[in-house]
């Protein structure tokens, strides 16, 4: 799955010899975003999870087709306000320190979700004398996450024994205006998938909000909307789940999601050429230029990651041809692996390879000075 832009754009990155490169079609993740809001048509709001990706270019770039965006520590909330300033914020995470709060406050953040009854408390204390803030409870639902990716269990949030202690925190800081709930629950769900989630969290959440007497109660559904790495045409059905949260949604209420993968995912490719090709054990390898320290997803999630052969390489070095292959990058560990065993017609040295689906926590969760290779390059297309 390549973009003709990008594939077109890699032959040329190949004859400066300007490789390993991030190549971003912001086209193409404009249109993708354009689609999803059109899908939903307003409701819910759209916050983009910028720990996806928060490169300056994909912020402003997705800007236009959200309503606000999400973050998670006070560095995402700077750097987003510095990218597309008078955004709309909320700002979540566990673990938030006294400084972030403050900047939160300072910046008026349009709503800060709150993790724990500590948080709260110390969130009153240091409102108390700027105005006070708008806030979210973050609750921590049980619940079957069956085919998720990643169900967030453990610290994050507060289920509901826990959330109750918050009213009586709430009853003695008045300043503190309790808007709704946010959830986000688990990752790597698709449309049905995240219908019941999303229903299940409707159903505990309204009541508890009407309980503590919120008027206009907003709800977060959270993001984690799937992603297919192993089949990229497959894309989480936005018009599935837009038909059936308009069935849900009531009267009087705003509802809201958090999307990051499934919005940026596809706008990246990481594109590099093939060092080296060689038999070990019997096994096919390809050695690229780069590695998993600069794209970290394949490694992170286990899996083949997805790419495209872009021929061209020299028709002197090594080859291999209708094999298994296995794609490794520089790293001197047995780790630096892209994708196992995946049959290819031909691999030779000098040939392009595009990783896609590098829009979305690639980079940015890499540990890319490991070894001290040269860092990728970035590239930004259309370009200016
Ligand atoms: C609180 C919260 N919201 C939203 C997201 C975005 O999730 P995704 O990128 O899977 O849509 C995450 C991801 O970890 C998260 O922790």
């Amino acid at each position: 799955m390549i973009t003709e832009s990008v594939a077109h754009y890699s032959k040329s990155l190949a004859e400066q010899g300007d490789f390993p490169a991030y190549v971003y079609d912001l086209d193409a993740l404009a249109q993708h975003a354009a689609a999803v809001r059109d899908a939903l048509a307003g409701s819910p709001e759209i916050f983009y999870a910028a720990k996806a990706n928060p490169d300056p270019a994909f912020l402003r770039t997705i800007a236009p087709f959200v309503d606000g965006f999400e973050v998670a520590s006070g560095g995402e909330l700077l750097h987003v306000l510095d990218a597309v300033p008078g955004s709309r914020i909320a700002f979540g995470g566990p673990g938030k320190t006294d400084a972030e709060l403050r900047d939160a406050l300072r910046l008026q953040v349009e709503r800060i979700h709150v993790e724990s009854p500590y948080e709260l408390k110390r969130l009153a204390e240091l409102s108390r004398s700027t105005g006070g803030a708008d806030i979210m409870l973050r609750v921590n639902l049980a619940g079957d996450r069956a085919g998720a990716a990643l169900a967030m269990t453990g610290p994050f949030g507060m289920d509901p024994e826990l959330i109750e202690t918050c009213r009586g925190i709430l009853e003695l800081a008045p300043w503190l205006r309790l808007r709704g709930i946010h959830a986000h629950l688990a990752s790597g769900l698709d449309a049905d998938a995240m219908l019941r989630q999303s229903e299940q969290i409707l159903a505990w959440a309204r009541p508890w909000l009407s309980s503590a007497g919120v008027e206009s109660p907003e709800i977060n559904l959270g993001g984690g909307m799937a992603v297919d790495y192993a089949n990229p045409e497959c894309r989480f059905d936005w018009q599935t789940y837009a038909g059936g949260i308009s069935k849900l949604a009531q009267p009087g209420e705003t509802l809201r999601i958090e999307p990051g993968r499934a919005l940026a995912v596809y706008a990246g490719w990481y594109v590099t050429d093939v060092l080296d090709v060689k038999q070990a054990h019997g096994e096919w390898y390809a050695v690229v230029r780069g590695g998993t320290m600069q794209i970290r997803t394949p490694v992170t999630k286990g899996h083949d990651h997805p790419f495209t052969v872009l021929p061209g390489g020299s028709s002197e070095g090594p080859a291999v041809a209708s094999a298994p292959v296995t794609f490794v990058g520089q790293l001197c560990t047995p780790k630096d692996v892209f994708a196992k065993s995946v049959p290819v017609s031909r691999i030779s040295v000098g040939d392009v390879v595009a990783f896609s689906m590098a829009g979305a926590y690639a980079w940015n969760i890499s540990h890319y000075n490991f070894l001290m290779h040269p860092h990728p390059t970035f590239h930004y297309l259309p370009q200016p």
